[in-house]
């Protein structure tokens, strides 16, 4: 195994404490990769010989972005849908049945390359840890085909057999539930890391949740919730009393919801895709990070409420309309995300960190909210290769 020495860096941005700030940036800066992890970042005037070496030339580099919130295991696509709310229809969560439909019939070969498209679109984006769920299956079958079939490309796996009640259970909801903790559960809980509950009106109320993730949490997956995301409801109290990883969407927040996350080690996932693509309320990040709550960044790719792909997209909403600094907005993409995912190897780039992170066509990493919508990651690498 040869050690690399990238040089040349005009602001490498580590995440690290120790180098200062939030963001441990660094000006005029190297590091140096060995065995695909980060043996050392400091100034270029100090840095160690490698066996390699490669100037980048006053480029900016920053680790590969975490999204910790997707929904990549589908097929077909909802753009009727979408341009009817950009004429003014609103969002609703029964539209997710179309997928469903679409999900159901198609085969494994279709589904996996569907995913591994977008996989390969968001690592082009600079996303080196991708998270993804099931949950628009929903039959114990096709929920554990999409878990298996996700935990062949990605070790963040989220099982989400509680997305809405299946079609077939319309009437009986509190048999849906069974299935989700019964059946369906037992055939998933072997591919997935992770358990989710959309808690909202229109999908599961608080004790069919709470029911769903203690469920899911006795079979030794840690509990995530899509919490607060149409309307107020209970998701985030619920997530921060069972402690889950994270809530995610955090939209409509109380300020006891506010103060209970702060209080909490449960991470604010914001999803700014969702708003921007349901035309919907931008939740207030500068509300949580001025209470003291751990703030993440994430796509919640999906073909119905955000079908994007691109954190850089994501991080430039998040600075224009929720509140966040570059600095901040940067931070919850990379580390925030690793919180949420509860990961310590990955969203830092701190020596014995796996070495994943992007070389940018820029000089800073602001440049991401600054120049939105240009394609600035130059290079990603994962675990020290070059994968974009
Ligand atoms: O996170 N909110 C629930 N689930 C997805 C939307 C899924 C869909 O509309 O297909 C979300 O936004
Ligand atoms: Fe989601």
């Amino acid at each position: 195994m040869t050690s690399t020495l990238l040089t040349g860096i005009g602001s490498l941005v580590t995440n690290d404490p120790a180098h200062g700030g939030p963001l441990g940036l660094i000006e005029d800066a190297a590091l140096v990769v060995d065995g695909g992890r980060i043996a050392w970042t400091g100034p270029a005037s100090a840095a160690p010989d490698a066996d390699a070496r490669q100037d980048v030339g006053g480029r900016a580099v920053v680790p590969g972005f975490v999204d910790s919130h997707a929904h990549l295991v589908f097929a077909g696509d909802r753009t009727r849908e979408f341009n009817a709310r950009m004429s003014g229809q609103p969002y609703k969560a029964g539209g997710i049945r179309t997928t469903v439909a679409a999900t159901r019939a198609a085969s494994d070969a279709d589904l996996e390359a569907n995913l591994v498209r977008h996989l390969a679109e968001g690592l082009r984006q600079g996303t080196t840890t991708q998270e993804t769920k099931s949950g628009y299956g929903l039959t114990v079958d096709d929920e554990a085909r999409a878990l298996a079939l996700a935990a062949r490309h990605t070790d963040e796996v989220t099982y989400l057999g509680a997305h809405i009640v299946a079609p077939e259970y319309a009437d009986d909801p509190a048999a849906y539930v069974a299935l989700v903790t019964g059946p369906m559960l037992d055939a998933c809980a072997p591919h997935a890391r992770w358990v989710d509950v959309f808690c909202e009106k229109g999908a599961f109320d608080g004790d069919q949740a709470r029911a769903i993730l203690t469920a899911g949490a006795a079979r030794g997956l840690t509990p995530r919730v899509h919490a607060n995301q149409l309307t107020y409801g209970p998701g985030v109290q619920l997530a921060v009393e069972l402690g889950a990883a994270s809530a995610d969407h955090c939209t409509h927040l109380t300020d006891e919801d506010v103060a209970a996350l702060a209080a909490s080690d449960t991470v604010a996932t914001l999803l700014p895709g969702a708003e921007f693509s349901t035309r919907a309320e931008w939740p207030d990040a500068r509300r949580l990070l001025d209470a003291g709550a751990t703030v993440a960044l994430s796509t919640d790719c999906n073909p119905g409420s955000s079908y994007t792909s691109s954190m850089p997209f994501c991080l430039a909403l998040a600075v224009r309309d929720m509140g966040m600094t570059p600095d901040e907005a940067l931070w919850s993409a990379t580390a925030g995300g690793a919180k949420a995912l509860r990961r310590t190897d990955v969203g830092a780039l701190t020596a014995g960190a796996r070495a994943d992170l992007q070389i940018l066509d820029a000089p800073s990493h602001v440049h991401f909210a600054y120049r939105p919508g240009v394609p600035l990651v130059e290079e990603v690498w994962r675990a020290g290769e070059r994968v974009a």
